[in-house]
């Protein structure tokens, strides 16, 4: 079947049929209140275990909701799940990859089926607005789809060799897993990034120990049941909760664990993948952030600019790794562009992400919110203005801030360079598109980029000068965000990733595979 992305929310808008897609998210939000304050278990194959001590996850709408209680398992137990995954690779690894194709797509109709309770989840979980918590949702199914159907097209990994020295020689290339996988995944996107590392393993005749972000561990525990239920081997998917200093000390001392596929912070993934590489050499899988930039020239369409700058900055309050973080303008269309993004800015909807008008929910927690406060106050110190937002909406319940555009800030800051994972965009002037690209690539990151010119000429010099492993033109939707599986696949460059294959394109399963060649005569 040729794949096709799911794409709900469109799908009802261009059917004239958006009531309906709200009443089933609220459906979808009443179902996950019921279930508030349940306890979870750590999961090894088909053993539930619980801890003594206890990780207690509140939701950022509102603090005074708990999500729900997960154990808090130590170095030990995280070391025997990987057993657990180990002693489970032995069958695995030689299953069919027929059946593997199977139980993904199985799985993507499942997901398929709970769609609406997966997104509130989300939105419980760490803010997520309804179109974008949707939009995980079907970004999750599209990885499953679409991953089914390169394994599919490339038959497994088994290529027959045409050359031959001696008469009776037959040579083939076999593409063989590695072994138990550890998947260490983000809050941001905690069920579609948890998704894509656990699937890219499991797909491919690996096994896994998911640790899930410790701020949202619910939506990658119902990953595991939708995945158990698809007919995947439950040993094969051990679920752990921990601190992440603990599966830093596994990564660290472990030799059963045999790669590891992290999404999170620059300076997190580089310590790991040292500890995780000191022991021998292992593969790695890492997607390290950004420090996306935009740049508007004069032959800008300014409508598009704005609402692409706009969407690519504050959408999901800038924790993506691929949000929008910095802004250049060409000097001709500079006053212009900041006062119409200064309009739209000043339109946003801020509070809880269950209304439907809401733009920007919560930050994730309060580090958060004090690392916006710290920024801000930076800014100012070095001489930047602030055009639009800057302050924290104070509620001791949630915590929100407004959406922030500065100016002004002084290259030599170091705001420039850092990542910031909170809604602020720095804005500067340019001469031209030449300064432009350089200063887009002046930064140690290289994940997404964008353009916004009506000059096709333009778009080229951008595209070929740029270096980021996911880059736009003229995205109105988002300048540099929502990269969707088997349209954009998403990945970075210099220090934001690792394997140069991206996520949710043809080669990313390879990152998990390693050649075997065999002979026979
Ligand atoms: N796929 C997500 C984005 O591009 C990470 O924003």
């Amino acid at each position: 079947m040729p794949f096709v992305n799911e794409k709900t929310y469109q799908r009802y808008v261009q059917e004239g049929r958006e009531e309906e897609f709200h009443k089933l998210f609220e459906e979808g939000l009443k179902k996950v209140s019921e279930e508030l304050g349940r306890e979870y278990p750590i999961l090894l194959g088909d053993r539930e275990l619980k801890t003594r001590e206890k990780i207690e996850v509140r939701s950022p709408i509102d603090t005074s909701l708990t999500l729900g209680i997960f154990q808090k398992a130590d170095s030990s137990l995280v070391k025997l799940a990987v057993s657990n995954a180990k002693d489970a690779f032995r069958d695995w690894r030689d299953s069919d990859w027929k059946d593997r194709v199977e139980f993904t797509v199985r799985a993507a109709n499942e997901l398929r089926r709970m769609k609406y309770e997966l997104a509130a989840t989300i939105t419980y979980e760490n803010g997520k607005i309804r179109t974008e918590s949707v939009a995980e949702v079907d970004e999750t199914i599209d990885y499953f789809n679409y991953y089914a159907q390169v394994l599919e097209e490339n038959r497994g990994y088994v290529k027959e060799m045409e050359g031959r020295i001696y008469k009776n020689e037959r040579g083939v290339s076999v593409m063989r897993p590695y072994g138990p996988w550890l998947i260490i995944s983000p809050f941001n996107f905690p069920l579609a990034i948890t998704a894509t590392m656990a699937l890219g393993a499991l797909i491919t005749g690996n096994t896994v120990v998911i640790k899930p972000s410790s701020d949202t561990p619910l939506s990658a525990f119902k990953l595991v049941q939708v995945l158990r239920r698809a007919g995947f081997p439950a040993d094969a998917i051990n679920y752990v909760t921990t601190p992440g200093e603990e599966v830093s000390r596994v990564l660290e001392t472990d030799l059963n664990v045999a790669g590891f596929a992290f999404t999170g912070s620059r300076e997190v993934g580089h310590r790991l993948l040292k500890v995780f590489v000191n022991l021998r050499p292992r593969p790695a899988v890492l997607e390290l952030g950004g420090k996306n930039a935009t740049v508007v020239t004069v032959k800008a369409d300014l409508k598009k600019a704005v609402e692409g700058t706009y969407r690519g900055a504050f959408g999901f309050d800038g924790q993506k790794c691929s949000a929008t973080s910095r802004v250049f303008v060409e000097e001709g269309v500079y006053e212009e562009f900041l006062r119409r993004l200064k309009a739209r800015a000043d339109t946003t909807q801020i509070g809880d992400p269950r209304q439907r008008t809401t733009f920007m929910g919560p930050l994730i927690n309060k580090q958060a919110l004090e690392k916006f406060r710290k920024f801000v106050d930076q800014a100012l110190s070095e001489g930047g203005k602030v055009l639009v937002g800057g302050k924290v909406r104070e509620d001791t319940k949630t915590y929100l801030v407004e959406p922030t555009v500065i100016t002004d800030v002084p290259y030599t800051s170091s705001l420039w360079k850092t990542e910031l994972f909170v809604p602020i965009v720095l804005v500067k002037s340019v001469r031209n598109l030449e300064e432009a690209v350089r200063l887009v690539n002046d930064v140690d990151y290289g994940l997404t980029a964008g353009i916004f010119s009506e000059d096709e000429r333009e778009v080229e010099y951008f595209f070929r000068n740029v270096e980021a492993g996911v880059v736009y033109a003229n995205r109105e939707v988002g300048s540099t965000t929502g990269a969707m599986p088997g349209v954009q696949p998403f990945g970075g460059w210099k220090d934001s990733g690792l394997t140069g294959r991206n996520a949710g394109g043809p080669y990313y399963l390879l990152s998990f595979l390693r050649e075997q060649a065999r002979t026979t005569y």
